[in-house]
């Protein structure tokens, strides 16, 4: 006890002066020299109040913490860095850092055994900055870490009254010590820096060894600015080699809204594996004013998201050369056989600068252990309707000096199709893709992946996307999460640590969407007009697996808005249409292909909606005999107990999902239910309502 209450003692004593490179330490019973610097004063009064309060801090995290040996090998692998920095040019402090929305962890590597210390300001010094100091004490191998602030008038460092740093581990070596914590980045105290996007002064400082229970002077410090939450930057790697994936010329005719362009490319020879760790993007697009492109480029680029695919292994290399060699084609267009380029490999958004993969993962590329071919998919969103010369596409980073781990890109979410609706005039309107559990114990290995970062994407009308990992009944903290959806800032974000996905657990891609300002149901499709809800999800180690979706079966959907029969086809038939085209393409065209829609402009691959335009539906016959589309049109959408209800029923009901493999071949398929015992009674309940509101309005009509 007695011992302990040294040490925590020594503890605040020692933050106190260690960076502020004191040569004496003030004894605790004597008030400062000058009585006018009231904080400090005040402070040294409370001391004994504030000793118990940091005793009790450090006392948490010992039982909390408490790890005998730290194996730097084992830890090391467990959590995903995604910035490594020196902050002085010899390596002796080397800062590694990862963050999410919220917070933001930190390993700490140093050449000392003595403290280590970081601060955060706005200027290069100590005056009003966030200082954390920490160590391992050579007595018993235990870590101990103290929130601290540097004083606005005197050059000095005082424990915070709340300590908002949290260690999580700290062990040291014979030459190293080595610590990592982690904290909020606003803390919403005032004693703390708020770690937001702007460059922030990272000051460090290095204790003498064996100072842990003693008077400290640094021996080294200095700082270094750095964006502690910029996205991956480029990794300092001189091997790094360029590949550019890029459209030559491609003409975007001012008539088409909405276009999907797909180009085959060969990966560059090489001779061994290498891995892909990063991307860019390469907006090339100049508008074509009175016959000649602009040579100003960019400006108004129709360019809105690209894809980049690996494409299967296919014995008849001479098809894919020829291909490689050629235009592309319009998406709808393109050859059966392209469907093998199924794996997405870099998913690019507008808004995105791009991305570096962790430092310890690389998809693999190329022949030898990747692919030889690949599909890149340019979607323009023309809706200002311009007559393009488009040159865009990605830049791909590789290098043969290989990471850790091979890592794939799986896509998951609600497959794209018009069986995806939001009702207009919504606030908070959700839906969910799931990957189920059958798809995921037939397709993950048995130790599970691990899923290192994730791009949520979704159109103008989301307002939140998150992905939700089920396992059992539980359901895990959220893997990723961004609740002021953005479509102008897509970018991906890390899972900090990396999160293990095993074997039939579940992941739930959740969008909710705001349609206030929209009169019409918006249908799921490709357009910038139309919605989606997807995440691209980097995990390691690759699996076959390359996509995971879902969506409500056909039947169920027509049935929650009403219907029961359409003339000519029955349900059967219709389902197994929708099936056919599911979320990929539309593969027989309907006749409005090509026919300019109401928005204006061709809308292009349509995924179904042409197909809704065209059901009449007959039963039951009080709808009018209308088609399907008009009807959905029609419906009643400011009445809330029945979007409430169409909400309920689609997000509980039935959905069939969909694992999809690297080849194009169906994984598993099949149906669940997520409440199976109030969805039937809710489809009768939804189906009373559109009857007796379509009645009223009906005879109100008449
Ligand atoms: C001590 O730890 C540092 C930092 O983790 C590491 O770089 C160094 O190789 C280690 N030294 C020994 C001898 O294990
Ligand atoms: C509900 O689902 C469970 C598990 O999927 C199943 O065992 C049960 O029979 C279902 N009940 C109904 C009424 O469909």
């Amino acid at each position: 006890m007695k011992l302990r209450l040294l040490l925590a003692l020594s503890a605040f004593l020692l933050c106190d002066a260690k960076l502020a490179g004191l040569k004496q330490i003030i004894p605790s019973n004597e008030l400062p020299p000058n009585p006018t610097q009231n904080t400090q004063a005040l402070r040294l009064l409370q001391f004994d109040t504030k000793n118990a309060k940091t005793r009790r801090i450090t006392d948490q995290y010992k039982v909390r913490q408490r790890r005998e040996v730290f194996d730097s090998k084992s830890y090391e692998s467990s959590l995903t860095w995604a910035h490594s920095e020196r902050l002085d040019e010899n390596g002796d402090a080397v800062l590694r850092w990862v963050n999410s929305d919220s917070s933001i962890t930190f390993r700490l590597e140093a050449r000392t055994r003595g403290y280590v210390g970081l601060g955060f300001n706005s200027g290069r010094n100590m005056r009003g900055a966030d200082l954390v100091v920490a160590w391992v004490d050579d007595r018993n191998g235990n870590a101990q870490i103290l929130d601290c602030h540097g004083l606005e008038f005197e050059y000095r460092a005082v424990a915070d009254d709340v300590q908002n740093y949290e260690l999580i581990s700290g062990y040291q070596n014979d030459t190293h010590t080595t610590i990592e914590f982690r904290r909020l980045l606003d803390t919403c105290d005032r004693q703390d820096f708020v770690i937001g996007e702007d460059t922030t002064q990272i000051l460090w400082a290095l204790g003498p060894p064996g100072s842990d229970g003693q008077l400290p002077k640094h021996v080294q410090s200095g700082t270094r600015p750095l964006r502690l939450l910029q996205p991956l930057s480029k990794p300092d790697d001189a091997s790094l080699m360029q590949w550019d994936v890029r459209l030559r010329d491609l003409k975007i005719p001012h008539v088409m809204a909405t276009l999907f362009w797909c180009k085959i490319f060969k990966a560059p020879e090489l001779s061994k594996k290498h891995h892909m760790v990063g991307y860019e993007p390469i907006i090339d697009s100049r508008p074509i004013k009175n016959g000649r492109p602009m040579l100003e480029k960019n400006s108004l680029s129709p360019v809105h998201h690209m894809v980049l695919y690996e494409c299967a292994e296919d014995p008849d290399d001479y098809a894919w050369n020829e291909w490689s060699k050629g235009d592309g084609y319009y998406g709808p267009n393109k050859p059966s056989e392209w469907a093998i380029c199924a794996t997405p490999v870099a998913a690019w958004a507008m808004g995105s600068k791009g991305e570096f993969l962790p430092e310890n993962v690389g998809i693999p590329i190329g022949k030898r252990g990747g692919a030889s071919f690949y599909m890149l998919e340019v979607h323009y969103d023309n809706q200002a309707l311009h007559e393009v010369l488009d040159s865009s596409g990605i830049r791909i980073h590789y290098t043969p000096r290989l990471r850790a781990h091979d890592a794939a890109l799986l896509g998951a979410g609600i497959g794209v199709s018009a069986l995806h609706v939001i009702p207009p005039k919504q606030r908070q309107y959700r839906t969910v893709g799931i990957c189920g559990s059958e798809c995921t114990k037939t397709m993950i290995p048995d130790d599970g992946i691990t899923i290192v970062s994730v791009l949520l994407h979704a159109h103008g009308t989301a307002k939140k996307i998150s992905l939700k990992h089920i396992r059992g009944n539980d359901e895990l903290p959220r893997v990723s999460e961004e609740n002021s959806y953005d479509v102008r800032y897509q970018q991906s974000r890390i899972v900090p640590g990396g999160r293990k996905f095993l074997k039939g657990d579940t992941l739930i891609t959740e969008c909710t969407y705001d349609s206030t300002g929209r009169d019409k149901p918006i249908l799921g499709g490709y357009s910038a007009t139309q919605e989606m809800c997807l995440s691209f999800v980097l995990y390691y180690p690759r699996t076959p697996l390359a996509g995971c979706y879902s969506m409500t079966p056909a039947k169920e959907f027509f049935e929650t808005f009403g219907v029961r029969e359409f003339y000519g086809v029955d349900m059967t038939q219709v389902e197994n249409t929708f099936l056919s085209s599911s979320y990929v393409e539309y593969p027989n065209l309907p006749s409005d292909q090509g026919k300019e829609s109401e928005e204006g402009g061709m809308q292009g691959d349509d995924q179904g909606v042409g197909f809704m335009k065209e059901l009449v539906i007959k039963e039951p016959l009080e709808f009018g005999q209308k088609t399907f589309m008009a009807h959905l049109n029609e419906m009643p959408w400011s009445e809330v107990l029945l979007t409430e209800q169409i909400e309920k029923t689609l997000y509980r009901g039935m959905h069939m999902t969909f694992c999809k493999k690297n080849d194009d071949s169906w994984g598993a398929m099949f149906f669940l239910l997520r409440d199976n015992q109030s969805h039937v009674s809710q489809r009768k309940e939804v189906f009373d309502l559109i009857r007796s509101i379509t009645m009223q309005s009906t005879t109100r009509l008449v």
